[in-house]
């Protein structure tokens, strides 16, 4: 079997269209119809023709195409790609239009989401804890795994799918903190997959993007087919960044994940130097005590962990003190980013900072960290 790596770099070779070796950049909104194949919209029986000869880059262009083919490949099922992460969980949720939406903590903006929805449609929403009693055929059970802010394993996944499916519900798990290699839900019997292709995949903080990933080829088309009047989908620039980030993603994401388990190994060991800064440290390389965790997360941890300070004026000091880690939000880039998570999660505890680790050396990080830490101990 071909491997990951193989993949990113050739999975879309078959949408070549032009000689060159690096795929161009397409700023055509609009695309010539073919003299010989003028076969009315009313006619096509699916959307497939677009592949091979665009019409409109709303509905397709031709690095989309080959995003669809690659993530298609990489996330085992049909690939479907939007302009943002939550623009995916929006089509999610409007194509399953849900009575009610099970989820707990998650991204603060799904949650948002969520409430947009709860207030045009009435969508009830309630605590994954409530799926065996109340779940509904057609509902939606939506895990994110592991979790954003503080990069743990909330649940078992597979308990959480038989539970849903006990009830004719369906369950979605957003496995942007845990992309391949790291975790496969599929084999957890979820039913539909989605990434924030911003983080990871696209890997520079230099884009925008999202990705949904179903099990069947009907599913992906309803999907496309809405994705033309949501008019969500990727746009030209930023799928052909996405398509160069993709090259390059099997080995910046184990020297992440490698880097972050390393840096969360150190401060758990040496937490007691810092007794009057550091409070709670979170990673799933924590979670010794939970069997689900690394089952779930075969392939290594996420490259994110949070910590608690002691106060809110350490928060803000910390992230000033650091050389390497950049304050700002968002994760997955090749940079280390911090974040006093309390700039943009109203809902999060006001002591937490999360820590995106990149692809810098682990020692460097490590020693970045302990100076501000340190920094911060000999004048609370
Ligand atoms: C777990 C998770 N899901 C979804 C999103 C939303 O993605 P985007 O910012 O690409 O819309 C984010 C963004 O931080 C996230 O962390």
């Amino acid at each position: 079997m071909e491997h990951l790596a193989t993949t990113l770099i050739h999975a879309d070779d078959r949408d070549n269209r032009v000689p060159d070796v690096a795929p161009p950049i397409n700023v055509s909104t609009t695309y010539r119809y073919d003299k010989d194949d003028l076969v009315p919209w009313r006619d096509r029986e699916s959307l497939e023709f677009m592949d091979k000869r665009p019409i409109y880059s709303r509905l397709a262009h031709p690095n989309s195409t080959r995003l669809e083919s690659l993530f298609s490949q990489i996330l085992g099922g049909h690939a479907v790609v939007y302009n943002s992460g939550l623009a995916a969980f929006f089509a999610a949720l409007i194509h399953y239009n849900p009575k009610r939406l099970f989820i707990d903590q998650s991204y603060h903006g799904c949650r948002a989401i969520a409430h947009i929805l709860t207030r045009t449609t009435g969508m009830q929403q309630c605590s994954l804890d409530d799926v065996p009693q109340m779940a509904q055929p057609g509902d939606v059970v939506h895990l994110e795994s592991p979790v954003n802010p503080l990069g743990t394993v909330p649940r078992d996944m597979s308990l959480l799918a038989e539970q849903a499916h006990e009830r004719g519900a369906v369950l979605i798990v957003d496995s942007t903190f845990a992309p391949p290699p790291l975790q496969d839900p599929w084999r957890f019997g979820c039913d539909m997959v989605m990434h924030s292709a911003t983080k990871y995949f696209g890997g520079h903080s230099d884009l925008l993007s999202g990705v949904l990933v179903t099990r069947d080829q009907q599913t992906a088309g309803a999907l496309r087919d809405d994705r033309i009047y949501l008019g969500t989908n990727v746009a030209n620039l930023e799928a052909y960044l996405l398509l160069r980030s993709l090259r390059t993603f099997e080995l910046r994401i184990q020297r992440q994940s490698t880097n972050c388990t390393a840096v969360v190994a150190y401060l758990n060991d040496h937490r007691g130097d810092w007794p009057l800064v550091l409070d709670k440290l979170y990673h799933s390389s924590l979670q010794t005590g939970e069997p689900w965790v690394a089952e779930q997360l075969e392939g290594g941890h996420p490259p994110v962990f949070a910590l608690t300070l002691r106060s809110i004026d350490q928060c803000k000091r910390f992230p000033q003190l650091l050389h390497y880690f950049q304050h700002a939000t968002s994760l997955g880039g090749v940079e280390s980013l911090v974040e006093w998570r309390a700039m943009t999660d109203p809902h999060i505890d006001q002591t937490l900072v999360r820590v995106s680790v990149g692809c810098e050396n682990a020692e460097d990080l490590i020693a970045d960290l302990t100076t501000a830490l340190n920094a911060l101990q000999s004048d609370p």
